[in-house]
């Protein structure tokens, strides 16, 4: 098969969808690569490298849609790229679809068979292609958090982890999922006092039982998130109901009641975040202060540190990709029902549940 690698656009997205290993495996199962040229220079990784490994460089995003009929990408396309996708195309990346109504409307119009990493999905519920960017995410949090609680961040000027006669920072951490428990890790690892919540039992167990003592777990209900989120310093949001926006489990109401200079990092923005006032931000620009509180929600936190992600997605990305070229999506989705339940569109239909109901849309289950 053809497969197309284009250089990702959207702002401070420096990762790229394969890397020059991978590149060689595609072309060991008999594939070609079409990789735009400069692709791979924000995770560090150079044309020459990339045509060592057999891609053929192309210059533009135009050569790559057009020469390629499997795209592999990182984030989801945006505006400029939509009229660059062919009718029956086969699309995997982040689509995140529940957060853009816009973008569900272009590919079901330009019929794209367009297949989400933050869907597929295995039989015990987990994401193995969005589980290793979260655990990035989840690391980052904190280090994120951190840098606003500086003053001139706009933070309430502590550092979080305090010093002897000084108090340690206090962590609330809500989702106990991977980017949350990746979260809860790295606070106490900094020795912080963290709370964690979740409506899954399971999860806060486990949670417990890595981080020995180090966390205090809470089910989330609104009476447990009020208590855990008025007192608290730093407040990672990191929940997900798969396929849907975020639940917006902190008003606008309770982050006033927050002290000053508190932070937010909203890890799920990507979904709408978790609270009612957030909005997504840039790497470049990547804080702004509502309510007193410092909120931070860059929607693609992995761009910060390219080179870990680009390996840390295209190690997980890269069998299912590779299914896809092999036999094509009809046939991968058949025999991995993992993989089909990160089909959003096909053959101009929407088969995603929690999308068709966001927007309205009918929805038409996948057969295959
Ligand atoms: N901003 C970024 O760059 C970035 C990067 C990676 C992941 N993400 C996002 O981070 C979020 C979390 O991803 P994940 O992989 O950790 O998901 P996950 O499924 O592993 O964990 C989510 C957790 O949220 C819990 N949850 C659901 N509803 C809840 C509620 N009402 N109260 C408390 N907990 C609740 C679930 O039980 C689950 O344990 C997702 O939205 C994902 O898209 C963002």
């Amino acid at each position: 098969m053809r497969v197309g690698i284009p250089t990702e656009i959207k702002e401070d997205e420096n990762r790229v969808a394969v890397t020059p290993a991978g590149v060689e495996t595609f072309l060991e199962h008999g594939h070609e690569i079409f990789l735009q040229a400069g692709a791979g220079r924000g995770s560090r990784l150079s044309d020459e490298e990339f045509s060592a490994a057999g891609a053929t460089i192309l210059s533009g995003a135009g050569a790559v849609y057009e020469a390629a009929d499997l795209i592999l990408k990182v984030k989801e396309p945006l505006e400029p790229e939509y009229e660059l996708l062919r009718s029956g195309q086969v699309l995997f990346t982040y689509l995140h679809l529940a957060n853009s109504e816009i973008l569900t409307r272009e590919l079901l119009s330009r019929e794209i068979v367009a297949i989400g990493y933050e869907t597929v999905q295995l039989e015990d519920g987990s994401l193995p292609l969005l589980a290793p960017m979260s655990e990035v995410a989840g690391s980052l949090s904190i280090q994120a958090g951190a840098r606003a609680l500086e003053a001139d961040a706009g933070g309430k000027g502590i550092l979080l982890r305090g010093i002897s006669g000084v108090r340690r920072g206090r962590v609330t951490v809500l989702g106990a999922g991977v980017a949350g428990f990746n979260a809860s890790v790295a606070a106490a690892g900094l020795g912080l006092e963290v709370t964690v919540l979740d409506v899954n039992a399971r999860r806060l167990a486990y949670v417990r039982d890595v981080v020995q003592g180090h966390v205090n777990t809470l089910m989330s209900n609104r009476a447990n998130l009020r208590e855990a989120v008025r007192p608290a310093d730093l407040v990672i949001g990191a929940v997900l109901i798969p396929g849907a926006r975020a639940p917006k489990l902190l008003s606008r109401e309770l982050i006033r009641q927050m002290e000053p200079g508190s932070v937010l990092v909203d890890i799920c923005v990507d979904q709408g975040g978790c609270a009612e006032t957030t909005h997504p931000t840039t790497h470049h620009d990547p804080r702004y202060l509502e309510e007193g509180v410092v909120h931070y929600a860059v929607a693609n936190m992995p761009g910060a540190v390219p080179q870990t992600s680009t390996y840390a997605l295209t190690n997980a990305t890269l069998n299912y990709a590779l299914r896809l070229a092999d036999c094509g999506w009809e046939t991968a989705a058949a025999e991995d029902p993992a993989l089909a339940r990160g089909v959003h569109c096909a053959r101009g239909a929407l088969t995603q549940a929690a999308v068709a109901e966001t927007f309205g849309i009918p929805l038409s289950p996948l057969e295959v």
